[in-house]
């Protein structure tokens, strides 16, 4: 109980913070608080993570995102729900595109400044790698800071993927990836994984390749991790309204 009721002091520190607020396309959610877990991973949500297998909760040893598919409203696309854990004294993102050779995908990032935490949106070209600034909507952000350890949930209400694919329009490649901060500037994106990719509307049928439980090595089969370090720099987006 005393360790909530910290966790909630903590996580109202940090929503007063400057560095958490953000433009007009995002939007906090300071009435929960933020906990992730493996706990529905496959059959609920499509789980994406770094070592494979590993447990988020509390935990900075594991990089992990989630994402389930809520409602669907052509032609804005389908309602989204991440989570987002991973160790950084910089920032953890995640990444959502159709085709991770062509287009773009998608970033989101949370990210921290010297113990105060805030969040980003990034389209990153897949073809030439550069990374740029994109006013994504992004609704419910909770954030949560811990030392080292990033989390954070968000919805994102449409991710309208469909004018460069023929495949499902819930259907990304997830990538992960981490960075450095400079003040509440963003460093180069590292790529630590990025998936196969998976349908997230059909999260029993993407935990079959996935497979979790027991055995950790096949757990993540289908995944390639590409190990690339992108050498760009890239502005940030929000601006902050504190001096
Ligand atoms: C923060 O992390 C430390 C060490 O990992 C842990 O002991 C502590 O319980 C965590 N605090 C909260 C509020 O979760
Ligand atoms: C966190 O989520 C898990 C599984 O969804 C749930 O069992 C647990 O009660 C939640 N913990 C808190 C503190 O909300
Ligand atoms: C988390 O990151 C910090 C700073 O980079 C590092 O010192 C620490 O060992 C990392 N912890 C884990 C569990 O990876
Ligand atoms: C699509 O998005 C626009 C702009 O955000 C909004 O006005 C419209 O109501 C949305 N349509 C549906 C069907 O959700
Ligand atoms: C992804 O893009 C590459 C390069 O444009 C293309 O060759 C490949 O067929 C695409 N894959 C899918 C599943 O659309
Ligand atoms: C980071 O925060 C610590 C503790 O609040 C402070 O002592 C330190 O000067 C800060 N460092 C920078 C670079 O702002
Ligand atoms: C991505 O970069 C390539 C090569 O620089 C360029 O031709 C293409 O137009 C860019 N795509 C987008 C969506 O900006
Ligand atoms: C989503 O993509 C489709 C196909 O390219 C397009 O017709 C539609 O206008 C897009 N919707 C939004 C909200 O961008
Ligand atoms: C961080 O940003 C400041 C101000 O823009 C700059 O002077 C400094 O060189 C940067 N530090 C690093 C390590 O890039």
């Amino acid at each position: 109980m005393e360790q909530r009721i910290l966790l909630f002091i903590s996580t109202v520190l940090v929503f007063l913070s400057p560095g958490v607020r953000g433009t007009f396309h995002l939007t906090f959610d300071t009435s929960g608080q933020v906990n992730i877990s493996r706990s529905g991973c496959g059959v609920s949500k499509v789980c994406v993570e770094t070592p494979s297998g590993c447990e988020p909760a509390g935990s900075g040893a594991c990089l992990f995102t989630s994402v389930s598919s809520g409602a669907s409203s052509p032609p804005n696309g389908t309602e989204l729900s991440v989570e987002l854990s991973g160790n950084s004294t910089g920032f953890v993102a995640m990444g959502l595109t159709a085709n991770a050779s062509q287009g773009t995908t998608l970033f989101f990032a949370c990210a921290q400044n010297n113990g105060s935490i805030f969040f980003r949106t990034l389209s990153r070209n897949n073809t030439d790698n550069t990374v740029s600034a994109v006013e994504t909507i992004t609704t419910g952000i909770r954030l949560s800071l811990n030392g080292s350890l990033i989390q954070c949930e968000f919805t994102v209400p449409g991710v309208n993927a469909s004018s460069t694919r023929s495949s499902d329009a819930t259907t990304f490649a997830v990538v992960l990836a981490t960075g450095t901060t400079n003040g509440t500037t963003l460093g180069p994106l590292e790529v630590a994984l990025t998936s196969d990719p998976v349908n997230v509307a059909n999260p029993s049928n993407a935990s079959a390749t996935m497979a979790p439980t027991t055995t950790t090595a096949g757990a993540d089969s289908s995944f390639k991790p590409r190990a690339v370090l992108l050498l760009l720099s890239f502005v940030t987006l929000s601006v902050l309204k504190s001096a």
